[in-house]
């Protein structure tokens, strides 16, 4: 029996991605990002200090081992590290983040772990600590423990790398939607980590990628405050854009386009200019695309999709809130 507490924590969508490292070991970006937590996808953990004779990881059920289990041990120990306990983790987690949403569940699972581990170790972390607990995970994780639009500071050290809310207009955050198109379920040629580091390593345009990135944040603080759907939208998808070309710079060079993420990019982008609808697409570590829109135009949107791309899966979502704490799990969403 265990009193644990289940913590639940989002995913995230970045408006400003994360691409390349300055420290691996201690996970340090090479530029700040910024995202926007989601609402209807999450993971749900929890941890038992003494409930198990070695660290264990079962998800949905199912023991995992190998390096998935090595990514939540790096969260496990800073834990034990601070509250000096030397006690084997039992980590049970559920993940709420179809695959059909094309959308990472390392984040919402790493952020999720940093904040039962802590709870089951008896610390009181505030979000700032909970952020780099999360950070040892996975470098997006570090964007989960809060709700909305959330910006990851750098930093130079482990003190100095975190996360924090950003403000931004109200009406925005109410009716910012995020259309998941998914093309394909299947697991990426090159994972996040060594695409990251073969893109820092290798690639001409790397240093112009982290100075691109800066002056995209730039743009875009004023654009979420003042509510300016366009200009964030224009943002996010230059900057998904410019990370996706320094991998294309990279040696050997790679992408994570298939022909269909570039055309439904190049649509979207004509859609967008002969209707005047706002929609802007974004892309992560894989050939998937989440366009980004205002509600108003989710159903028309819909429509578009289902004649231009129609064997493509699409998942709708809206910003989500921050990290919680649950006695009991929601047993009525189906696992991914
Ligand atoms: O932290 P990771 O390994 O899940 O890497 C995330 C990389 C991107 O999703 C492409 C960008 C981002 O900022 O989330």
């Amino acid at each position: 029996m265990t009193n644990a507490l289940w913590a639940r924590a989002h995913t995230n969508i970045a408006l400003i991605k994360y691409w390349g490292k300055k420290d691996a070991e201690l996970m340090l970006p090479a530029n700040d990002s910024l995202s926007l937590t989601l609402a209807d996808f999450y993971t749900e953990t929890r941890v038992t200090f003494g409930g198990a004779a070695t660290d264990t990881l079962r998800l949905d059920d199912h023991t995992l081992t190998g390096p998935a289990l090595a990514k939540a041990v790096k969260v496990v120990d800073q834990v034990r590290s601070l509250a000096h306990i030397q006690s084997a983790a039992l980590i049970e987690s559920y993940n709420h983040v179809p695959t059909a949403a094309g959308l990472a569940s390392s984040a919402s699972g790493m952020a999720a772990l940093a904040g039962a581990a802590a709870k089951a170790a008896g610390l009181t972390l505030d979000h700032r600590q909970l952020s780099r607990l999360a950070r040892r995970g996975s470098g997006s994780a570090t964007r989960s423990i809060d709700g909305g639009f959330v910006r990851w500071f750098a930093g130079h050290d482990d003190d100095s790398s975190f996360a924090m809310p950003v403000a931004a207009a109200p009406e925005l955050l109410a009716n910012i939607r995020v259309v998941a198109v998914v093309f394909s379920d299947q697991p990426k040629s090159i994972g996040s980590t060594d695409g990251m580091a073969r893109t820092a390593a290798t690639s001409s345009y790397f240093a112009a990628w982290t100075e691109r990135a800066d002056e995209d944040l730039t743009l875009l603080l004023p654009a979420l405050r003042q509510g300016d759907f366009r200009a964030v939208g224009t943002i996010a998808e230059g900057n998904a854009l410019a990370m996706h070309a320094a991998t294309l710079a990279a040696r050997p060079p790679f992408t994570y386009f298939l022909p269909s993420t570039l055309a439904l990019i190049q649509q979207v982008g004509q859609l967008r200019e002969h209707t005047g609808i706002p929609v802007f697409a974004t892309v992560d570590a894989g050939p998937n695309v989440k366009l980004l829109t205002l509600s108003p135009y989710v159903t028309q949107l819909q429509t578009w999709l289902q004649t231009q791309f129609p064997t493509a899966q699409v998942t709708i979502t809206q910003a989500g809130p921050e990290m919680s704490y649950h006695q009991t799990r929601k047993e009525e969403n189906t696992h991914a």
